[in-house]
């Protein structure tokens, strides 16, 4: 298998040919480097570092262009490069290096991506809802983004542990176990165990907001439970099992799988040694009876690590939990998904993790909150859509399709077929999204058929397998290998440029933490596939150019297929 991607080809190449005409003139970190071009006319890649260099070379840009083409002759993969405007180089590939590359990543399992990740361990942290709260529809955000990062970081290579770090510990448990004393359904709590949970919470509160008598009686709740009281432990330990049951299903619908389900009570015998370990290396120190570091260099607010009542809090836990995963697994990094809310909290404990020496590579992938067109959801005001609400809604309008455009198929295959065309529908409004831009939630996106979005994927890849099955019906002897894939028509050529371009989509997408750069290009794959379909010949092709447009096909299809299953959206052989 071919080591680097094109656009690290051209790059390393475009590098050596300034250096070579300007020996030691051209700073290390100056961005030297091709990048895709979104319009052919400007070529198939693209470098604009010559005018970043004018300034420090003192020259014109277009002549700093030109005596860097003049240093040193085309790599084999470009037939011409040209200077164009102020001084961008166009760089244009050569149809036997496309032939070659599709031919290369037609016989590689990988499809030309390489196992970046071999040797590397990734915690994934994602998901992670709160116990006894319902998950709403902007919990589709951490879920699905998480996920896609998963599989994404699976399929490089690295090893990945995902845990869902529940919120199952906390002050909310004195509520709750107030609220239940007084108020359970039983019939309620087993039906729809979550909502239940909420309800009981909510009317405990809103009684402790009237009641202080309620409220202290809540506290002795919650320290009994914290002291390991039976009968609240047992209280405790029901919540998290009816909430999980609940959880559970809906991320069998949505095909999300975890390594660990270690909740923040796992960590609770270490967050005394922790904060001990802080205070003996000077990290924390005594501030109005609490226990705080401060974080002036890093130019954070102090970060409590022990309240002045001795309990512990949100920071404690996540330090804590980070000690013991360094501990257990040595990883190389840690991806945390939240929304944008969580940001300085996850600044704070990146901030100590590194006062205390702690060597692993953090990242906070933080995202948009989604809002209604009406504001943010609020259970108060009731306005809050449950997931398994949108997720039942879309399998049901997806089926109300499929009967309508595969008539004949039998029902069981139908529902199937709905569940993958509208989940993934759901998923895929989200994850096409960038990740940090504010959502607005509206039926119509999220449940879209056509456009941009999954089901138009999914359509497109069932019709490129139906290619190949009427070609093996019309020449069933022929041997498509003994033709190889070639390129000649300009369609070919867009449609192989865009195959080329999924190697380094992924490393991008996986850098920069945006499983959005996959959707575009599956998106813009699908189109360009489309005209190629619609404007040239397929089995009325000549011989030999027939059996090459089915292969560049078969490609095509196997792109898209791996690309929404990095996605975590399936791929219905017929829709
Ligand atoms: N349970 C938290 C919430 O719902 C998210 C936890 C994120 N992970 C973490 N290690 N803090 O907001």
């Amino acid at each position: 298998m071919k080591n680097r991607t094109i656009e690290e080809d051209l790059s390393n190449w475009i590098r050596k040919a300034f250096e070579t005409a300007f020996p030691g003139l051209i700073p290390e970190n100056a961005p030297v480097e091709v990048v895709a071009t979104a319009n052919e006319e400007f070529g198939d890649y693209q470098c604009n570092a010559a005018m970043g260099l004018s300034k420090p070379l003192r020259k014109n840009p277009r002549e700093i262009a030109r005596a860097a083409l003049d240093s040193c002759s085309l790599p084999d993969e470009i037939s011409r490069a040209e200077i164009a405007g102020p001084g961008f180089i166009n760089v244009f590939l050569s149809e036997g290096y496309l032939a070659e590359a599709l031919r290369g990543m037609q016989e590689d399992d990988r499809l030309g991506v390489r196992s970046v990740g071999e040797g590397k361990t990734v915690i994934m942290d994602y998901s992670s809802p709160n116990v006894a709260k319902p998950m709403h529809i902007g919990h589709i955000r951490s879920t699905g983004i998480g996920n896609a990062l998963d599989r994404l970081h699976r399929f490089l290579g690295y090893r990945v542990i995902a845990d869902n770090h529940l919120g199952d510990w906390g002050t909310q448990f004195g509520l709750l176990i107030m609220g239940y004393r007084h108020f359970v359904d039983e019939k309620a709590l087993l039906d729809h165990p979550v909502e239940e949970l909420e309800r009981i919470y909510v009317q405990s509160y809103q009684k402790s907001e009237e009641d202080p008598s309620w409220r202290d009686e809540a506290k002795k709740e919650l320290v009994k439970l914290q002291q390991g009281d039976e009968e609240n432990l047992a209280l405790w330990k029901r919540f998290i099992e009816l909430s999980l049951k609940e959880f559970s299903s809906i991320y069998e619908r949505l095909g999300v799988t975890f390594d660990l389900y270690r909740g923040e009570s796992y960590y609770n015998d270490r967050l005394p040694s922790l904060v001990e370990e802080l205070k003996e290396k000077n990290l924390a120190v005594t501030s109005e009876g609490a226990q705080v570091v401060f974080l002036e260099e890093e130019k954070l607010p102090v970060c409590i690590v022990q309240k002045s009542d001795g309990g512990f809090n949100y920071a404690t836990t996540d330090l804590a939990t980070l000690e013991s995963r360094i501990e257990e697994f040595d990883p190389d990094k840690i991806i945390y998904l939240t929304d944008e809310r969580q940001q300085l909290h996850f600044k704070q404990i990146f901030a100590v993790a590194s006062r205390l020496g702690w060597r692993a590579d953090l990242a906070h992938v933080w995202f948009g909150l989604m809002r209604l067109k009406e504001g943010t959801f609020s259970t108060r005001q009731g306005n809050v859509i449950k997931l398994e609400q949108l997720m039942d809604e879309a399998e049901s309008r997806a089926f109300e399709v499929v009967k309508v455009s595969s008539p004949d198929m039998p029902e069981a295959q139908q529902r199937d077929v709905a569940k993958s065309v509208g989940i993934g529908a759901v998923k895929y409004a989200d994850l096409s999204q960038n990740p940090q831009s504010v959502v607005t939630f509206t039926w119509e996106k999220a449940l879209a058929l056509d456009g941009n979005s999954a089901p138009y994927l999914q359509y497109a890849y069932a019709r490129i397998a139906s290619v190949q099955d009427k070609y093996t019906e019309r020449f069933p002897k022929s041997d498509l290998r003994a033709f190889p894939i070639r390129i000649e028509h300009e369609l070919e050529r867009r449609l192989a440029i865009r195959l080329l371009r999924f190697a380094d989509t992924l490393f991008r997408a996986a850098e920069f933490y945006r499983p959005n750069l996959i959707a575009d290009y599956l998106y813009d794959l699908a189109q360009v596939y489309s005209t190629f379909y619609q404007n040239v010949p397929f089995l009325k092709a000549e011989e030999g150019v027939r059996e090459s447009r089915v292969q560049i096909c078969g490609l095509v299809a196997r792109t898209l297929k791996k690309g929404l299953d990095l996605l975590g959206i399936e791929t219905p052989e017929r829709i």
